[in-house]
């Protein structure tokens, strides 16, 4: 299978550049793309850079130019569910974007695509589960070993746990309780919200390619986002998203 890799940051990738055999990289429209081979399968590995128009364009190149057959989408999120905290891992069953809303125009819901009729975009049930349990492995399994106890006990990570469930993307970076306690009033069933997976998603669903969408939780999308994101993304990230991301590609 050929496997498309992508997080929106260096870091959210970071790791695989060390795993992958390398055979030649392509540089297309800013963003590098990695070519190369992981547990059998062929793998592009590229970051997209933040944002949905950049992962819509970049997941657009790893189907079109690369012939992705299925994209992973890996990295960290704000949580929106009170239930999660820092260093929980998040795999989408539906990914949308709720910053869509062409609700004012007849005939149209908040949240729906135009033209689709559709606001969710679903991820097959076996590859959540497969994901799901790779996320469980990795946490139970290899989070200790990879990162020391010093920078978990920092953000509290005692016993992460592996959520699945409503992921959503807005081109926003949330930093305000009150902005997510409104959205969680329209999606009660939201888990946690990024800026990326929702336009891969629907770039993905309008090419039949499946997609794969895994998010550690960086931070609360609070007032202590900022900080605890960009700490966060600099020293635990790169082991948790390319690792939940890796014990993934060697069960598929
Ligand atoms: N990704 C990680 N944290 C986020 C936040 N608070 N808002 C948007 N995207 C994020």
């Amino acid at each position: 299978m050929r496997i498309g890799i992508m997080g929106a940051m260096e870091e959210e990738i970071a790791l695989f550049h060390e795993k992958i055999k390398f055979f030649k990289q392509e540089t297309i429209g800013l963003r590098n793309y990695i070519i190369g081979t992981l547990h059998n399968h062929e793998i592009v590995l590229t970051f997209s850079r933040w944002g949905k128009v950049a992962a819509a364009s970049t997941a657009t190149t790893i189907i079109e130019r690369f012939g992705a057959d299925l994209v992973i989408f890996t990295g960290v999120a704000g949580a929106a569910s009170k239930l999660l905290e820092i260093g929980d891992v998040v795999v989408a069953t539906e990914v949308m974007q709720y910053d869509m809303d062409i609700s004012a125009l007849p005939g149209f819901s908040r949240f729906e695509i135009p033209l689709l009729g559709l606001s969710r975009f679903p991820v097959p049930d076996n590859y959540v589960k497969m994901a799901a349990e790779s996320a469980e492995s990795y946490l139970s399994e290899s989070l200790k070993k990879d990162l020391n106890s010093d920078i978990l006990k920092k953000f509290s990570i005692t016993n992460p746990k592996v959520t699945t469930g409503l992921i959503a993307s807005g081109d926003r970076f949330i930093a305000d309780y009150n902005s997510i306690k409104k959205l969680i009033r329209s999606l009660p069933d939201l888990q946690c919200i990024e800026m990326e997976g929702g336009a891969a998603a629907q770039v993905c669903y309008e090419h039949k390619i499946p997609i794969i969408l895994m998010r550690t939780i960086s931070d609360k999308a609070n007032h202590s986002a900022v900080v605890d994101f960009s700490t966060f993304i600099k020293k635990i990230a790169p082991y948790l998203t390319c690792g939940v991301a890796d014990n993934l590609i060697r069960k598929i």
